[in-house]
């Protein structure tokens, strides 16, 4: 069994954020959202792993991910020279895969429980391909399935205008070599895009087994701003775990579940976890509330902040309250008492609320 993991594509949805950088890299809880899915990847044992990149973002990709080590697993990366879909980079990747079984994750989903459940499914049905389906409000921004009520897939459609059902396709399969064969069929969509949507609808035109399983844990695609918020809470509501690294002075109040990194200094300050706080962090006379991440090197006074996440370098002086709110890289965020006006300067595609 490989697993091929695509981190392609150009993150549209969380522009300004991807102008400057991939969005598997988006920090979830202080780490890549990448990181979640080669973890769920490692933990069942593949070690055969195939990471699709683009040009454009492929060098920072392999640059945080590496060879592997980390997750004592191989990696290979492999560039898919233009966005030509998911089936079309299960095309790119044939010298990889060969004719191997294979996982396929996109590595901008989050999922809770792993995938080992699913893995011992497929080994032991041996069908074409294993897809996982999540009940959603709004499956026309997703691929769609009809299900039978034994559970039979009957059809799949990608982002359908009128969806037959609110069973989202969650972007993690298991597929047979013959998904190679599928694949070669099918044609481009109206978005001009090979999609594996319709490389397994393909599998079952072709009367191959196609398996469902729908996920009861909870499932996130983080493409935009509150998906992102949102992946960020669930992660550190199940995952986080105390750790305090830096120096908290006695004024400072911390509660709950709090992880502090290496260098980094609370001072007469509130924190309130869910939260983590990078290295070399420093946050004096304010307020963090629940379900925060605050990066590395970020500075923070006279401010409040709840759920929200600050990335790197960032700094936020005198908020008196900011929520629900994600702020990139580098970002000097104040107030300036001795003016009136908004005085901004804001990036492309940025959305400030006031
Ligand atoms: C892709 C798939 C879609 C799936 C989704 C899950 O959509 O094409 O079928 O439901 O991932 O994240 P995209 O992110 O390319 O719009």
């Amino acid at each position: 069994m490989k697993a091929l993991i695509l981190s392609g594509g150009k993150g549209t949805r969380l522009r300004p954020l991807t102008y400057s950088g991939a969005k598997q890299l988006v920090p979830v809880a202080n780490r890549p959202i990448l990181f979640y899915c080669i973890d769920n990847i490692a933990q069942v044992g593949i070690k055969d792993v195939g990471i699709i990149i683009s040009p454009e973002t492929g060098n920072e990709i392999k640059e945080a991910v590496g060879d592997g080590n980390l997750w004592n697993i191989k990696i290979q990366y492999i560039t898919q020279d233009e966005p030509g879909g998911l089936a079309h980079a299960v095309k790119v990747a044939k010298d990889f895969l060969e004719d191997s079984p294979f996982v396929m994750y996109l590595g901008d989903n989050i999922i809770g429980g792993g995938i080992s459940r699913f893995l011992q499914d497929f080994e032991k049905n041996s069908p074409d391909a294993l897809i996982l389906l999540k009940e959603v409000e709004e499956p026309k921004s997703f691929g769609v399935a009809e299900v039978s009520t034994n559970g039979n897939v009957l059809s799949l459609i990608e982002k359908p205008e009128k969806p037959l059902s609110n069973l989202a396709l969650v972007g993690i399969y298991i597929f047979s070599p013959n998904i190679h064969r599928a694949i070669e069929r099918i044609k481009p969509s109206r978005r001009g895009e090979l999609e594996i949507t319709d490389a397994v609808q393909e599998l079952i035109n072709m009367g191959l087994p196609v398996e469902s399983f729908i996920l009861d844990t909870w499932w996130l695609d983080t493409g935009k701003k509150d998906d992102l918020l949102t992946a960020n809470a669930i992660v550190l509501d199940e995952w986080l775990k105390v750790d305090i690294g830096g120096s908290i002075d006695n004024a400072s109040k911390i509660l709950g579940r709090v992880a502090i990194g290496k260098g980094s200094v609370i001072k007469g300050s509130s924190i309130r976890g869910p939260v983590i706080i990078g290295e070399n962090t420093f946050i004096e006379n304010s307020f963090i509330g629940p379900y925060s991440s605050i990066g590395n090197n970020v500075k923070i006074r006279h401010s409040c902040v709840e759920h929200s996440v600050i990335m790197d370098g960032s700094e936020l002086i005198d908020i008196e309250r900011m929520e629900d709110s994600l702020i990139g890289r580098r970002v000097k965020l104040f107030r300036n008492s001795r003016h009136k006006a908004l005085r901004l300067m804001i990036g492309d595609d940025s959305v400030v609320e006031v």
